[in-house]
């Protein structure tokens, strides 16, 4: 909607000059000049340059940048500490300074810290504003929270780049203070991906910008992620992540068909929000049936699997030897490392596997690992329109997804190709 409004009053302001222009176009020599004959024949080649030249004078998009501009692009990602965290790198400023940050379907602001941030790691890259020259700067402070923490900052627009896609105009918060732990490493802050309803700065996402703009040949958002879990000892501190497919899918990264679900009746697209349909652990049942509902947000930029209290309760009901840890742990499940957990989750569908491997997060004691599926409730009733579950990288390693927005949006789901994660 930013980019609309930008460009809007320079669309509005041409409109009334270039039609007193028509008016009496043919008594402009420039009118003359657009009529090419070579042989009788109209030069259409040279007619379509004639046209695109008085595009341009008026303010309009050349045919050929039209044709050129909605397309789609695979953007490569960084697995952070065996599969933490997500990242891709975006540019912002002029000249351009590159940003490693998480992308992030569960959210829909974007920050980076700055060099005014006064608690950020020291070893943390940040933006440095004394050193663009197209940014602005406002005054507005915004506060943004995260399951792993928050941050406050003001309000900075700024020409923002990922892959081959720009929006000159995006606003974004530059962090000021932050809390412990929000960021380690190269990462310098977050890329929300999912809808303006739920962004804590009221401004519209960078993804959202691109398909405004016509950027994309589908409004559509495509995740690989790799698994680094399985090979704890091998993971480095930044691994190979997978790819981002920006305004599309990539058939190199799946097989068979994408299923696609629609968002559940009733709700507005805030989140990229699913209905949990089935549950199994071990090839049987589990009971999830919930009077708050089974709503769902598919969340890449949260590394488990969060669901609410009775569901997950008769889950690890059904492992054998598992117990739920206590005081600042609970809400998690320990279960005998040796035990291989196999679960599936579906949507209204196919039921998708989750490997053993994403379902244990490693040993806690000897002999007893950590399940992945957490208590995200905790008790409490949560309304309807709050999801129940957040279905984070635990379970998108095992598919290729696909988050559709546009007149229906969807979230569509299929097998990953040969030889990716299994
Ligand atoms: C942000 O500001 C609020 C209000 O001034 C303060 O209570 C909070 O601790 C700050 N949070 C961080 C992460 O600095
Ligand atoms: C900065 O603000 C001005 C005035 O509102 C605007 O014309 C310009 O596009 C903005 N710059 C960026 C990079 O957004
Ligand atoms: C899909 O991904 C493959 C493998 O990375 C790449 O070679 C190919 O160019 C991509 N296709 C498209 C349409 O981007
Ligand atoms: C959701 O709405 C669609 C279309 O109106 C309808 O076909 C479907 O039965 C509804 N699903 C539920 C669970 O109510
Ligand atoms: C769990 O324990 C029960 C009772 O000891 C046993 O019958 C069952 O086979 C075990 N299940 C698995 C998956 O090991």
């Amino acid at each position: 909607m930013l980019l609309s409004l930008l460009t809007l009053p320079a669309l509005v302001a041409g409109l009334p000059s270039l039609r007193s222009r028509e008016d009496n176009a043919h008594h402009l020599p420039l009118a003359r000049r657009t009529i090419h004959r070579r042989g009788g024949s109209v030069d259409l080649d040279r007619m379509a340059k004639s046209a695109d030249f008085i595009r341009l004078k008026y303010g309009f998009k050349s045919a050929d940048e039209l044709a050129r501009r909605a397309s789609q692009a695979d953007i490569n990602i960084i697995d952070q500490g065996g599969d933490t965290s997500y990242l891709a790198s975006i540019n912002i400023g002029t000249p351009s300074q590159s940003l490693d940050v998480v992308l992030d379907t569960g959210s829909s602001d974007l920050w980076v810290a700055t060099d005014r941030c006064t608690d950020c790691p020291s070893d943390t890259p940040k933006f440095d504003t004394t050193q663009s020259r197209t940014l602005n700067v406002s005054s507005q402070t915004v506060e943004l929270s995260y399951g792993s923490g928050q941050l406050n900052g003001t309000l900075l627009q700024d020409t923002v780049s990922l892959g081959p896609y720009t929006v000159s105009g995006q606003v974004f918060t530059g962090a000021a203070q932050i809390s412990d732990g929000l960021i380690d490493g190269s990462l310098a802050g977050i890329l929300g991906l999912a809808f303006q309803d739920i962004s804590v700065s009221d401004t519209t996402p960078f993804w959202q910008a691109l398909i405004n703009g016509g950027e994309l040949s589908s409004p559509e958002m495509s995740f690989y992620l790799t698994r680094f879990l399985d090979t704890a000892t091998s993971a480095t501190e930044t691994d190979p992540g997978g790819t981002f497919t920006l305004g599309g899918t990539n058939s190199s990264f799946y097989k068979g068909n994408i299923e696609f679900n629609a968002f559940p009746n009733g709700t507005q697209p805030s989140f990229w929000l699913q209905t949990v349909s089935d549950l199994t652990v071990n090839g049987n049942p589990v009971d999830i049936t919930n009077p708050a509902g089974n709503i769902a947000a598919i969340d890449t930029g949260t590394a488990l699997l969060g669901g609410p209290t009775a569901a997950v309760r008769a889950f690890w009901a059904q492992v054998n030897g598992s117990q739920e840890l206590s005081e600042q742990n609970a809400g998690f499940w320990e279960f005998p490392c040796t035990t291989d957990i196999s679960s599936t989750l579906a949507f209204g569908g196919t039921a998708w596997p989750i490997s053993a491997e994403d379902m244990n997060l490693g040993q806690i004691e000897e002999g007893l690992c950590v399940g992945a599926l957490f208590d995200l409730t905790q008790g409490a009733m949560t309304s309807p329109s709050t999801p129940q579950w957040i279905v984070g990288d635990t379970f998108l390693k095992n598919v290729y997804t696909v988050f559709r927005a546009g007149d229906s949006p969807a979230v569509g789901f299929a097998e990953l190709a040969n030889g990716l994660n299994n």
